[in-house]
């Protein structure tokens, strides 16, 4: 069954609105390139996007997809985990983009984890300029995943509102372990 309504769709359609007066994304798992294309494809000439994964395939991939496009000059992909955001990114982003889990298609155990998803995600908030967005596609369907996404939800309710705002959708009538999204503002 296709539905329309779903995470993916949440975080593009509201990015949508912002993508265009947006400096630098970071797309912090690059997998198969399209959440890089959709920044690259999505926001003005001079925007540069940083893409990071820890899986060459990956990044293979997301090169392939961008050049494709004819997009691949805006983008600036970089084998290295999301733990290490604040050593890579090298000004405050406006919104950054994480897709979890492992890439389809690829070994499932390369997939994202909570000891290294959570720092990541502290780090996220650190970098984000005032105002900037951060989405968090989630997928507790695995086991990873699973436990990842309790981490995750107890991190993100206990944080101030002074350092971001969050929220979290979720389907209600889909089998459990349905794809779920955080989405993460950073106060002005
Ligand atoms: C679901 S895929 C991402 C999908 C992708 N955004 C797309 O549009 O196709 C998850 C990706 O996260 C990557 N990954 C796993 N652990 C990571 C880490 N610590 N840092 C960066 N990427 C990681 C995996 O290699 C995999 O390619």
């Amino acid at each position: 069954m296709k539905i329309a309504i779903n995470g993916l769709a949440i975080w593009q359609s509201l990015f949508l609105s912002k993508l265009t007066s947006v400096r630098l994304a970071v797309d912090a798992t690059a997998g198969n390139g399209y959440d890089t294309l959709f920044l690259a494809a999505h926001t003005q000439p001079d925007c540069r996007i940083w893409a990071l994964d820890i899986q060459a395939q990956a990044l293979e991939k997301t090169k392939t997809r961008l050049t494709e496009a004819h997009l691949e000059d805006k983008v600036f992909l970089c084998r290295h985990s999301h733990a290490e955001l604040l050593k890579v990114i090298p000004e405050p982003p406006d919104c950054i983009v994480f897709n979890l889990g492992y890439l389809p298609g690829g070994d499932h155990t390369m997939t994202t984890q909570a000891a290294t998803t959570l720092p990541a995600l502290g780090q996220a908030l650190q970098l984000l300029r005032p105002g900037g967005w951060c989405s968090v596609m989630m997928y507790p369907g695995h086991e990873a995943g699973k436990m990842e996404r309790e981490l995750l939800l107890t991190w993100a309710s206990s944080l101030e509102r002074t350092s971001a705002s969050v929220s979290h959708w979720h389907m209600v009538n889909h089998q459990e372990g349905a794809p779920e999204l955080l989405l993460l503002e950073k106060p002005c």
